[in-house]
C-alpha cells in the first residue's frame, strides 16, 4: 500500500474540481450541452469575459472519455482568452467542443442544436471554426444564432482565415528580424517553412515578396510540389527533423503542435523561432532552453492571431481591409513582448503572459457587451 501524494489526489480529482481551482485558470462558466434528438453532446467553456464576449472556436472530435472533452475545453478556453486579450480585441476567451467524430456524426440536426445552444448563452460566447468543423458548418450554425463567426463571403463571413493568419505570422517575424539583426525585414535571410498548407503558402509569398530565402518541407509530397512549381526558386526537403538542421536564420513551424521539444531544439540552427502551429513548446521549460540557446522565440499565440482578428471583425459587418490593420498591429504586440522579456529577464513566452494577463486585469469586468 503506498502513500498517497499529491499527485495521485489531483489525478483523480473531478473535472467539477478542477474547474474551481484557481491555478486551473478559474473559468467562469462551463455549459454542458445534450441534445437527444439528434445525439449532440457539447461542451462549452468560458474561460473569461472580462475583455468581452469570450470568442473561440468550436473543435468537434472523438474524444475517448467526456472528462477528456471537458479537460480540453477548459484548456482551449483559456488560450483564448492570452489570445484574444494580446490580439487587442475586446473579447474574453471561450471554446467548445463536440464530442464524436466529425465524419460519422457530424449531421445538419446536431449542428443547429449545437447552434441553439450557442444561441442560450445569449452573446456571451461567439463561436468559429476549428479542428473537425469548417466554414460550410459554420453557416449552418449561424442559422440559430448571431453570435457565429468563420461563415463563407456568401453567408456574410470572412471565408478562410489563413490569409491574415499568415499575414500576423509575417508581421511578427519582421518583429524578431529587428530584435535579431537591426531590421525589419527578412531581406537575405533563410527561412525554413515545416508545413505549407493553408497558412505556409501564404507566408511563403509574403517572404519571398520580401527578398527572403526560404526552404519548404511537408509531408504532402504535393503540398511541397505546389509550392515550387509556382516558386521554382523555393527549395525543399524531405522533413522537418532535416530542416531544422539545415542553417536557417528562422524556423517556422507551420504544421502541428509540440515541434519544440529538446531534441529539436538542441538541434536547431535558426536564432529566430516564429511559426502558425499552436503549442509549439512540447512541454514548459522549452521556452527557457530557447532563450538559453539565445534563440528568439515569437510566442505562437500572438503571431498566429491573425484568424481570429479575422473572425472578430465578421460581427461588425466584415472588412478585409480593417481586419488586415489590426492584424498589422502584430508586429508592435511581438516588439513589446520582446521589450518586455529583457526588462523582465524571462523567456518572451513568459512576457506574453504576463502582458495578456495585465490587459484583462486593467480592465473592469464589464457588462456593457452585454446590454442590448
Ligand atoms: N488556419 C488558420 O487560420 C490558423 C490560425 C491559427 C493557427 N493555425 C495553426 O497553424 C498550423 C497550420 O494551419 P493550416 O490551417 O495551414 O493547416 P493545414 O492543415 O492546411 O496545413 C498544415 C500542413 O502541415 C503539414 N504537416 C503535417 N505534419 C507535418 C510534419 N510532421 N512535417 C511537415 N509538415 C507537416 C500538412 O501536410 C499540411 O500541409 C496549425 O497548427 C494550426 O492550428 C492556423
Amino acid at each position: 500500500m503506498g502513500v498517497t501524494t499529491v499527485t495521485d489526489v489531483r489525478q483523480t480529482e473531478s473535472v467539477v474540481a478542477k474547474l474551481f481551482r484557481s491555478e486551473q485558470g478559474g473559468h467562469e462558466q462551463v455549459v454542458l450541452c445534450q441534445d437527444r434528438v439528434s445525439g449532440l453532446k457539447a461542451v462549452i467553456a468560458l474561460h473569461s469575459t472580462a475583455l468581452g464576449a469570450a470568442l473561440g472556436g468550436t473543435r468537434f472530435f472523438p474524444y475517448a472519455s467526456d472528462d477528456e472533452a471537458v479537460e480540453d475545453a477548459l484548456n482551449l478556453a483559456r488560450g483564448m482568452s492570452y489570445k484574444n486579450a494580446l490580439a487587442g480585441l475586446d473579447h474574453g476567451g471561450g471554446k467548445a467542443v463536440i464530442i464524436g467524430d466529425p465524419d460519422i456524426d457530424k449531421t445538419e440536426r446536431l449542428l443547429l442544436a449545437y447552434g441553439r445552444f450557442v444561441a442560450s448563452l445569449g452573446g456571451r460566447y461567439v463561436t468559429a471554426c476549428d479542428v473537425g468543423t469548417y466554414v460550410s458548418d459554420m453557416d449552418v450554425v449561424a442559422r440559430e444564432n448571431r453570435w457565429t463567426t468563420g461563415r463563407s463571403p456568401e453567408n456574410g463571413g470572412a471565408g478562410d482565415s489563413s490569409v491574415l493568419t499568415a499575414f500576423g505570422v509575417f508581421q511578427g517575424m519582421r518583429a524578431a528580424a529587428q530584435v535579431q539583426w537591426g531590421e525589419p525585414s527578412l531581406r537575405g535571410r533563410r527561412v525554413g517553412i515545416a508545413g505549407v498548407g493553408k497558412v505556409g503558402k501564404h507566408l511563403v509569398q509574403h517572404l519571398l515578396d520580401d527578398g527572403a530565402e526560404v526552404v519548404v518541407t511537408d509531408v504532402r509530397a504535393e503540398a511541397v510540389d505546389a509550392i515550387t512549381a509556382r516558386h521554382p526558386q523555393v527549395s525543399a526537403v524531405s522533413d522537418a527533423e532535416v530542416l531544422i538542421r539545415t542553417p536557417l536564420d528562422v524556423y517556422a513551424p507551420c504544421a502541428l503542435g509540440h515541434a519544440l521539444n529538446d531534441p529539436t531544439v538542441a538541434a536547431l540552427t535558426a536564432t529566430v523561432v516564429c511559426g502558425a502551429a499552436n503549442n509549439q513548446l512540447a512541454h514548459p521549460g522549452v521556452e527557457k532552453d530557447l532563450a538559453d540557446r539565445g534563440i528568439l522565440y515569437a510566442p505562437d499565440y500572438v503571431v498566429n492571431a491573425g484568424g481570429v482578428i479575422q473572425v472578430a471583425d465578421e460581427l461588425h459587418g466584415f472588412d478585409f481591409d480593417r481586419a488586415k490593420a489590426k492584424a498589422t498591429k502584430i508586429f508592435d504586440t511581438t516588439l513589446a513582448i520582446f521589450d518586455r522579456a529583457k526588462a523582465d529577464g524571462v523567456p518572451p513566452a513568459v512576457a506574453a503572459d504576463r502582458l495578456a494577463e495585465q490587459r484583462m486585469a486593467d480592465r473592469t469586468p464589464a457588462a456593457e457587451w452585454l446590454r442590448p
